[in-house]
């Protein structure tokens, strides 16, 4: 049934405000995002939609449609986390409740409003369902309080969200992706200077995804524990006069002169992140130029670096890469996002698309008993609203 028909169907009213924000898949730059690292999303065409309308002042009303869950809830007790029945607010609510939370401490209008939402983003896949929720919310409540924010300003408050709201120290590649997206484009994003540009994907090849099927919760502390080990080899290494204030200040060639001073879990770490910011720099050479095999290898080696070094991979996650190496026009294969499941990404060249479609998940079952969701995707806009 359509969006508009089940809002008039919950609220008895008709929507006012359609929404919609994309989630991200990120080709290359992975935990390099809190490092002040560089790196490589893409905007996709699964999406959160939401529709909307005023509700009575000062309530917020959602129905999460793919959960077949509702809660109504007080703006004044937004800091409180609970629901209008003084219950704690069910995590799901958090994204939501994280986004208004964060616009009304930046001083910005949030109006009472009633939301039906639903996602095709698959959620714990490593494609950014969260930030899509709260990239949606946030257009929605742009719209609805008649205030404009810079798009890139938008993200950083979605961010705040999930890093004081929800607790998840993440970056801000997923909120800026979904925030940003360009059709038929990469984004290479600067975390430090927060310059970024649009970057034409390689001709001839397609953006496929390969969901492990396995899931993940990013608030697990795995994700807080990475980035904690990230600061560690900051400060140390700070202590041995380096003059830096992220990994993204260490050149390669200086991590070598300076790693054995960190202990080894936080030199594996580090690493990581040094040679991933430098692998990011070379493949952005490389998709200028149209090079779609160079560009391959490095997320190959990106790859095994987080498998090897990051240990955010999981078996799932290296049966579907070593599969996709072996087939036919795969240029590179990846784990992409936060990694502990989710998806892989991988640049498939366009005439061996259908083969390398029909035969990972084969040969995925057939090594691991899973089912894999193997699909193209194409690069889409960023988070926008209307007026209905
Ligand atoms: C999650 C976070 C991002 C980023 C990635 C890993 O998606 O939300 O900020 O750190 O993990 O690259």
């Amino acid at each position: 049934m359509k969006l508009e028909k089940l809002f008039l169907e919950k609220t008895g009213n008709a929507p006012v405000f359609l929404a919609r924000a994309p989630g991200r898949v990120n080709l290359l730059g992975e935990h390099v995002d809190y490092n002040d690292g560089i790196v490589l999303p893409v905007a996709l065409e699964q999406e959160v939609k939401l529709v909307a309308a005023p509700a009575r002042e000062g309530i917020v009303n959602l129905y999460a449609l793919d959960l077949q869950e509702q809660v109504s809830l007080r703006l004044v007790d937004l800091d409180i986390k609970v629901d209008i029945d003084g219950k704690p607010l069910p995590e799901w609510a958090y994204y939501p409740a994280g986004t208004a939370w964060s616009l009304w401490r930046a001083g910005l209008h949030i109006s009472g409003l009633s939301v039906v939402y639903t996602s095709s983003v698959p959620i714990g896949a490593g494609l950014s369902s969260s930030a899509a929720v709260e990239m949606g919310f946030a257009v929605l409540w742009q719209a609805a309080g008649g205030w404009k924010l810079d798009r890139l300003e938008l993200a950083r408050l979605c961010q705040k969200a999930e890093n004081e709201y929800v607790g998840v120290a993440c970056g801000l590649m997923d909120q800026f992706a979904s925030a940003c997206g360009v059709a038929g484009h990469a984004l290479f994003f600067d975390t430090r200077s927060l310059r970024w540009q649009p970057e034409p994907l390689p001709e001839g090849y397609a953006i496929v995804i390969a969901d492990s099927g396995v899931r993940r919760r990013l608030s697990g502390s795995e994700y807080n524990e990475r980035r904690a080990s990230c600061v560690e080899a900051v400060d140390i290494l700070k202590e041995h006069g380096l003059k830096i204030t992220a990994l993204r200040d260490v050149s390669p060639v200086e991590f070598a002169a300076y790693s054995n001073i960190l202990p080894p879990m936080v030199r594996k770490r580090a690493e990581h992140v040094v040679k991933e910011i430098a692998r990011v720099e070379t493949a952005i050479s490389a998709l200028r130029r149209s090079d779609a095999r160079a560009f391959g290898a490095l997320m190959f080696s990106g790859h095994a670096s987080l498998r090897d070094l990051y240990a955010v991979s999981t078996p799932e996650l290296d049966a579907l890469v070593e599969i996709a190496r072996q087939l036919p026009g795969c240029q590179g294969a990846r784990l992409t996002g936060a990694g502990f499941g989710g998806c892989t990404v991988n640049l498939v060249k366009e005439s061996d698309l259908e083969g390398f479609i029909t035969e990972l998940p084969r040969r995925y079952l057939k090594q691991t008993g899973r089912q894999a969701k193997v699909y193209r995707t194409e690069a889409a806009p960023g988070a926008s609203a209307i007026l209905l």
